[in-house]
């Protein structure tokens, strides 16, 4: 990767940094500097390209169907290895977030489940039924952990996807009922900028507007902006716990009860937090309210494939109330199909990852996730010791599990750090606004040795920067890149050149 980069930034430099989006924009309108401009990035693409695709011209394509079939042990065995390749990294803990589990025997357990059910669609709950029993279990177990139990309304919801696919429905009834019962025609949605970047897809595709409230000096969302931010299109606001960035939780009562008092509906996100901070509070840490215990709380999001440890491709959306549920629906009386309906936004579905999903919730029990989350929050603890004690790093806020730092010496680039911990094979996260880095906690980072490995490299990689203050090439020049205006636009196409990369064969 860091070869391409470094082809790309030298690339992207020829612009000049005084260049403003708007100039970017009216170059492009320049026929001859658009084909230039072009150009350029078709040169960066081939290079990336080689990059993403490390199997190209070492293992047989399939741009057609083979003539023949090709014989089951042959399949597996292609895929054997490609998957052997891909193992060690997130096994040996490596990898921020990603895998949360990972252990041999659970994974073991999960990938029976999927067997004894790989043929079930939720979609056919008369063939099925089990997989809605299922479902409903699992939305309730979801519930009555994030405050059912001490609220007199009917906490109801729906599986999805991921954590994406619950923002999306939950902004869809939002948007939905505002526009039903009260004529919203311009909905607009009150979100920290730190909320996840679902929100803006949501905001993308259902047409609402995204009102950012920003963050004050010490990174946490600035509340009387957030509450001078309500007009009378307001759908719904927001907040996260914790959010993806810094790993903080939002003031949630406080944000919830502004979105009260202005009669919104609030979102917590707790994609990230759902399944470890009820049990962190149990464990004695301070874990601000965050979940339906809090009046102004109308919907949470909480994933499942996440701190719940179940199968990639499981999250559960929640509501406070069914009526607001009933937005997300969707059904249709007068298809020639016959009568139709869907609760989330796939038709058919696999009902195979509701079971291990399922399966997962049981096998854990509360005692199970008390024991990872103490775990987990036990080796968070080690690292943010770690990051504190290496003099040029500071961490951002307290967090949880979610552990995010910058750094305090203003000759050190920390994406230069970024790029050297990927060289020790390290896969965590850059971020902007401010230049900083995050891992977030895993099972993975619980097992001996890994936490000790991380603050080890971690030293040492900082210590290889400052002694290296100049150096092309890696990660650096394109964060740098993005984070200034000049050439964000140009970043925003990198990615979308990056993603028709990735469908070619
Ligand atoms: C706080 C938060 N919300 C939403 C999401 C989106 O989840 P997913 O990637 O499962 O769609 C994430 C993913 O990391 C997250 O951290």
């Amino acid at each position: 990767m860091s070869g391409t980069l470094e082809f790309v930034s030298k690339r992207l430099t020829w612009l000049g940094p005084g260049v403003s989006r708007f100039i970017e924009k009216k170059m492009k309108a320049v026929p001859a500097v658009k084909k230039q401009i072009d150009k350029q990035y078709d040169g960066m693409m081939d290079d990336l390209e080689k990059s993403l695709k490390p199997y190209k011209g070492k293992y047989d394509a399939y741009s057609t169907l083979p003539t023949a079939g090709i014989s089951r042990e042959e399949v597996l065995r292609k895929m054997h290895e490609l998957a052997d390749q891909e193992q060690d990294r997130w096994k040996d803990g490596f990898v921020s977030g990603s895998v949360y589990n990972g252990d041999a025997e659970h994974i073991e357990f999960l990938n029976k489940v999927y067997a004894l059910t790989s043929q079930s669609n939720p979609l056919h709950s008369d063939i099925w039924p089990s997989i809605n029993k299922y479902e409903a279990e699992i939305i309730s177990m979801t519930a009555n952990m994030l405050g059912a139990t001490n609220t007199a309304d009917k906490i109801c919801g729906s599986l999805s996807s991921g954590g994406t696919e619950s923002i999306l429905l939950a902004m869809k009834s939002y948007r939905d009922r505002a526009r039903e019962e009260k004529g919203i025609t311009k909905p607009e949605m009150v979100v920290p900028i730190t909320a996840h970047a679902a929100f803006d897809k949501a905001a993308h595709y259902f047409n609402i507007k995204m009102v950012k409230i920003p963050l004050k000096d010490d990174l946490t969302v600035d509340i009387d902006k957030y509450r001078a931010a309500f007009t009378e299109n307001t759908i719904v606001a927001i907040g996260s716990a914790p959010a993806f960035p810094h790993g903080l939780i939002d003031p949630i009562e406080e944000l919830s009860e502004i979105a009260r008092s202005k009669g919104v509906g609030f979102h917590t996100d707790g994609c990230l937090g759902g399944f470890i901070l009820p049990w962190a509070a149990k464990l004695g840490y301070n874990v601000p309210k965050f979940d339906f215990t809090l009046p102004g709380v109308t919907s949470m999001s909480a994933d499942t494939h996440k701190y719940g440890y179940a199968a990639k491709g499981t999250s559960v959306v929640l509501y406070r109330t069914e009526e607001l549920r009933r937005y997300q629906y969707f059904t249709m009386a007068d298809w020639p199909g016959g009568l139709y309906f869907s609760p989330t936004f796939a038709g058919s579905r696999a009902g195979a990852l509701s079971a291990a999903c399922w399966a997962t919730m049981l096998s854990m029990g509360e005692e199970g996730y008390l024991k990872a989350s103490k775990a987990i929050l036990e080796t968070s603890d080690k690292i943010k010791d770690g990051i504190k004690a290496i003099p040029e790093l500071e961490l951002i806020g307290n967090p949880l599990f979610v552990i995010a730092f910058k750094t305090s010496s203003a000759d050190l680039d920390i994406y230069r750090v970024l790029d050297q911990m990927a060289q020790k094979h390290w896969s965590i996260n850059g971020l902007h606004k401010p230049s900083c880095l995050h891992i977030a906690i895993t099972l993975r980072h619980t097992m001996p040795g890994v936490a000790e490995r991380f603050i080890a490299d971690l030293k040492e990689s900082v210590a290889f920067v400052k002694a290296n203050p100049v150096s092309e090439g890696g990660m650096a020049p394109v964060y740098g890149m993005a984070s200034s205006i000049p050439f964000r636009g140009m970043v925003t196409d990198l990615l979308t050149r990056y993603m028709d990369v990735l469908y070619k064969v």
